[in-house]
């Protein structure tokens, strides 16, 4: 645990706002009473009907988390962010005797790990001045390989062992670091999803998400699926690890 954050009259900054879990997590804080919001994404006109809804308290910027230079003119901008939401991620589906699996593997590698790793580095010295919070949005898929998304879950094996990293290393600065680990949630990355996962809600997720930082919880399960697996796993990682393992099992 760490000491509890108030959303209201804070300064968040939240990467892939335009849309799925980081719109939820956007809209949100603002009506947490949060005093502004950096929405980020892409293509800011994809931000444009938050901007128009919340008017002033809602900032839009461009910002590629794999874009060096987009990342550190956003960081140059928003000097007084105080919580920062690492909520851009990618996925493609691909399996093992895909010849192009390595390059699907960099490319959501470069996201999901090394997106996080550029953000948290640009906002780092921001967030000390102000004893700031990071919330990154990792997965469930993340604490145990889910063999049906078998690169995406290193990478956010890879985003998880960074939060840990960035808890530790960060604490002296007055930082607090969250690690959110999702459990199948209805945005369009879940579109294929075969039909036994049931997904949460966005908003519902967003929810749970800001009650776990208010909190002070270092590990959040934001749905009822990350709540089950959660403490599956505190308790055996190897029966977690064959139960997705079962889920692509060829019948013998
Ligand atoms: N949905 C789930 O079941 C689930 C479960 C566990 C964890 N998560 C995690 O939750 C986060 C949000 O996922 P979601 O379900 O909301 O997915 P989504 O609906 O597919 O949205 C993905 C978001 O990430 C943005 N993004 C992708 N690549 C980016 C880049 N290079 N730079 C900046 N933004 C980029 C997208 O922007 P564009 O519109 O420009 O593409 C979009 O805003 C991700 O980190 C994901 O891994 C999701």
């Amino acid at each position: 645990m760490q000491g509890s954050t108030r959303i209201n009259g804070s300064v968040a900054l939240v990467t892939g706002a335009n849309r799925g879990i980081g719109l939820a997590i956007t809209r949100a804080v603002l009506e947490r009473g949060a005093t502004k919001v950096y929405a980020t994404a892409r293509d800011p006109k994809t931000l444009e009907a938050l901007r128009e809804h919340y008017g002033a308290r809602l900032v839009a910027l461009r910002m590629d988390v794999t874009d060096a230079e987009q990342v550190a003119e956003a960081a140059r901008q928003a000097t007084e962010v105080d919580l920062l939401v690492n909520n851009a991620g990618a996925f493609e589906p691909t399996e093992l005797t895909d010849d192009a699996i390595v390059d699907v593997a960099r490319r959501e590698m470069e996201v999901n790990y090394f997106g996080v790793l550029r953000v948290l580095r640009s906002f780092a010295d921001t967030l000390a001045r102000r004893g700031g919070v990071i919330v990154n949005i990792g997965s469930a898929a993340g604490l145990t390989n889910v063999p049906l998304q078998p690169t995406y879950s290193a990478s956010k094996a890879a985003q998880h062992s960074l939060t840990q990293a960035a808890r530790a290393l960060l604490a002296g600065r007055g930082i607090s670091v969250h690690g959110v680990y999702p459990g199948p949630v209805d945005t369009d990355m879940t579109k294929d999803l075969p039909p036994q996962f049931e997904k949460t809600a966005p908003d519902a997720v967003a929810k749970a998400i800001l009650d776990g930082v208010e909190a002070g919880e270092d590990d959040i399960f934001p749905d009822p699926f990350a709540v089950a697996l959660g403490k599956q796993f505190h308790a055996s990682p190897k029966t977690v690890e064959r139960q997705m393992a079962a889920l692509v099992a060829v019948p013998a």
